[in-house]
């Protein structure tokens, strides 16, 4: 992976700020580091006592991180997918004790932006889009091998792709005759078998998204993420996610809403107190970025933050 500059200005960074809001003596985990904009912001709000652990999978985003805490104490690094967050917050005899947990999902800018790693049409590249080494396969590998039905699959669930089958039949044409080894040739196959193009949009977008997911196990991971989140936060900690699109949205909606829930059956119990199971209590609506925000970003414009605060346990 090569190494380049580039910048991400954080989303919604005012309105995480707001909702994890941390005390000065906060223990805070970012489970997503990227280039540090959260993290820094948050750091800017926590005293000398204070403690950041951040996390990310992409050794980039780790080498940044690193860079932070060799000249701020405060901060602890690993480099992990957040599914393995209890890990790191064991190993720091942290658990039950973090005031604050973010996750800012999918990709960062300079990801995205550097044609080394993959994960965009617009530049070409190796077609790679592995977020971090502990990703065995690359796409490439995975068009290489996938069948045309295990194509069509990915494409029409993760990426919502209405041409799903049409398009995995030309991907494996395609391939029989040279292999797909890169964005821009992967991009002109989409292209040419999609029969409708729609308005600002390449009609590679949906198939690069689900291809993405799929590879890194996006939705496994944010599915296992929020669960490891809840289970180290602190009683009144706070859990802030950024999503940034619908079946990803989805996910973290529906977690929300069971954990406040609890299991109904043991809800209805006709017992003194809640014995539930419940462990969060939602904070607020979704919110989106604001209109400013979107003009001078235009990679906030598909964010949805959702933030809950953990329970006390039941007794
Ligand atoms: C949207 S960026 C985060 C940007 C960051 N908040 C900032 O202000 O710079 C998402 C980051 O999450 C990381 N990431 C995505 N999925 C991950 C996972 N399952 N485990 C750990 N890190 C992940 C990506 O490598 C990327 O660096």
């Amino acid at each position: 992976m090569t190494r380049g500059v580039y910048t991400h200005q954080p989303v919604m960074l005012e309105e995480v700020l707001e909702a994890l809001d941390p005390a000065p003596d906060a223990c805070l985990l970012d489970a997503t580091f990227g280039r540090g904009g959260h993290a820094r912001a948050l750091l800017a709000r926590l005293g000398p006592q204070g403690r950041l652990l951040a996390l990310d999978r992409d050794p980039e985003a780790i080498a940044t991180a690193r860079t932070l805490a060799a000249e701020d104490s405060r901060v602890t690094v690993a480099e992990t997918a957040f599914a393995d967050l209890a890990r790191v917050v064991d190993a720091c005899d942290l658990r039950g004790r973090i005031n604050g947990i973010l996750m800012d999902l999918g990709v960062s800018s300079p990801q995205l932006d550097d044609p080394a790693r993959g994960f965009s049409f617009q530049h070409d590249g190796p077609l790679d889009m592995r977020m971090g080494e502990d990703v065995v396969e690359s796409a490439a590998d995975w068009i290489a091998r996938a069948s045309a039905e295990e194509m069509a699959r990915v494409f029409r669930e993760l990426g919502e792709e209405r041409y799903a089958r049409r398009i995995a039949r030309a991907i494996a044409t395609a391939r029989s005759e040279a292999p797909i080894s890169t964005t821009g040739r992967l991009a002109d196959v989409v292209a040419a078998a999609h029969p409708a193009w729609e308005r600002d949009r390449h009609p590679a977008t949906r198939v690069f998204l689900a291809i993405r997911l799929h590879i890194n196990g996006e939705l496994e991971q944010a599915t296992a993420g929020l669960a490891a989140a809840v289970d180290v936060l602190a009683p009144g900690g706070r859990l802030a996610v950024i999503s940034f699109h619908s079946l990803e949205d989805r996910i973290v909606k529906r977690f929300l809403r069971d954990q406040e829930r609890g299991d109904p059956v043991l809800r209805a119990l006709p017992l003194p107190g809640d014995h539930s199971g419940a462990k969060l209590r939602r904070i607020g609506r979704a919110r989106r970025p604001s209109a400013d925000e979107v003009s001078a970003n235009p990679r906030a414009r598909s964010a949805t933050l959702r933030v809950a605060e953990r329970l006390a346990e039941a007794a």
